[in-house]
């Protein structure tokens, strides 16, 4: 059977330690050897015990455990080819020659780079003398598959990146929580949430808790916004509501790409509408902590579909990454996900704010 290593990337998010164990329990169920790849790239360049043989009792319990047990790290070595083929040269040694790697689109585009640049890196390892020709029969391609794990549902091509759900349910507790201080002194609060560039985290949590104001990168305010919110906020008060609550994404910014803060907003609550208003951010505790129950069974199913493409894989086959479209897994082509998910970015830099919505329900269209 092949030798088949995991590895997670990038920022954490509830649910990889879900991937981990469906990847390693799929893999010796399909009569494969899998390995755990410890600390992300790091340990890829490290190698010895940090790519470790995992057994089927090693990921017992994992599936409710947050964050990554397996580690995981920004590494520079990994940026260049040195660092590179010291990691395929440890790949060698430990006879694996596919890696399915759990992380944002960073980390992935990483990974393809990865597996275009192996042959190259194959030959390298034969020319230097560190290889001989013989021992890498067998290692002529590398095989990747991604699948997608973030906070911030900010991949294009798939309805749910891996923990995002979990994230959204912390910051709506949160936002529980807050509600009823201030409902008791009729306060507002600003809630920043995470995201990065992208506002999924931002408007569900603004559905889910029916905030008065919501603040997304991809559809800035009109140019009046401060006025809009503060008399949206103004005749919420009037219908009777004690309680006001203006959720801010950390990428929001105005129609000219000028950053709208928390602090801002507050200021605007304050003197505008004469609100007594409090700024909360929410800050990492919307990352940590246990995968809720869609985190796991997406984490589980897409782990074992991607050791399916691991073993189905052909030498020319391009990286697939494990998506989920209206409620199927499916496997996509990787640089395809990652170009959609670029120009997102691309159009919210040129101020195409429409193109940059539908960008992100690329999804609905297919
Ligand atoms: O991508 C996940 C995320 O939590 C983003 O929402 C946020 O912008 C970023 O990572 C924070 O990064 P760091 O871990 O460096 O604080």
């Amino acid at each position: 059977g092949k030798r088949i290593a995991v590895m997670t990337s990038g920022g954490d998010s509830p649910g990889m330690n879900s991937v981990v164990r469906a990847v390693v329990r799929q893999s010796i169920a399909s009569g494969c050897t899998p390995f755990a790849v410890y600390e992300g790239y790091q340990g890829l360049v490290d190698g010895g015990d940090m790519i470790k043989e995992m057994a089927w009792e090693d990921v017992r319990g994992w599936t409710s455990e947050g964050g990554t047990l397996i580690g995981t790290a920004r590494c520079m070595d990994f940026m260049n080819r040195a660092g590179r083929l010291t990691a395929a040269n440890n790949m060698v040694e430990k006879g694996i020659d596919a890696l399915i790697i759990c992380g944002g689109d960073g980390s992935l585009t990483g990974a393809d780079k990865f597996r275009a640049e192996w042959p190259s890196l194959m030959d390298e390892l034969i020319s230097s003398g560190k290889r001989t020709d013989d021992e890498l029969k067998s290692f002529r391609h590398l095989n990747i598959v991604g699948l997608v794990g973030s906070i911030d549902n900010d991949l294009s091509s798939t309805d749910a990146t891996i923990g995002c759900y979990s994230s959204l349910q912390r910051i709506c507790q949160s936002i529980d929580f807050i509600d009823a201080t201030a409902f008791s002194h009729q306060r507002a609060f600003v809630i920043e949430v995470m995201g990065r560039h992208c506002g999924w985290l931002a408007l569900m949590a603004g559905v889910s808790c029916g905030a008065d104001f919501v603040l997304i990168p991809e559809n800035p305010p009109s140019e009046n916004w401060e006025q809009e919110m503060c008399s949206i906020v103004k005749k919420h008060r009037k219908m009777g509501k004690r309680k006001t609550i203006v959720i801010v994404a950390e990428g929001a910014h105005d129609r000219k790409l000028n950053k709208i803060t928390a602090v801002m907003v507050k200021d605007l609550l304050s003197q505008k509408v004469g609100l007594d208003t409090r700024v909360t951010t929410l800050g990492h505790v919307q990352r940590g902590g246990p995968p809720c129950a869609y985190d796991r069974m997406l984490a589980t199913l897409q782990g074992v579909e991607a050791v399916k493409a691991v073993l189905e894989a052909k030498p020319d086959t391009e990286s697939p990454v494990i998506c989920i479209v209206e409620n199927k897994i499916v496997r996509k082509p990787l640089l395809d996900a990652i170009a959609k998910t670029k120009e997102v970015a691309a159009n919210i830099e040129k101020m195409d704010f429409e193109a940059a919505m539908r960008g992100r329900d690329a999804e609905f269209e297919e």
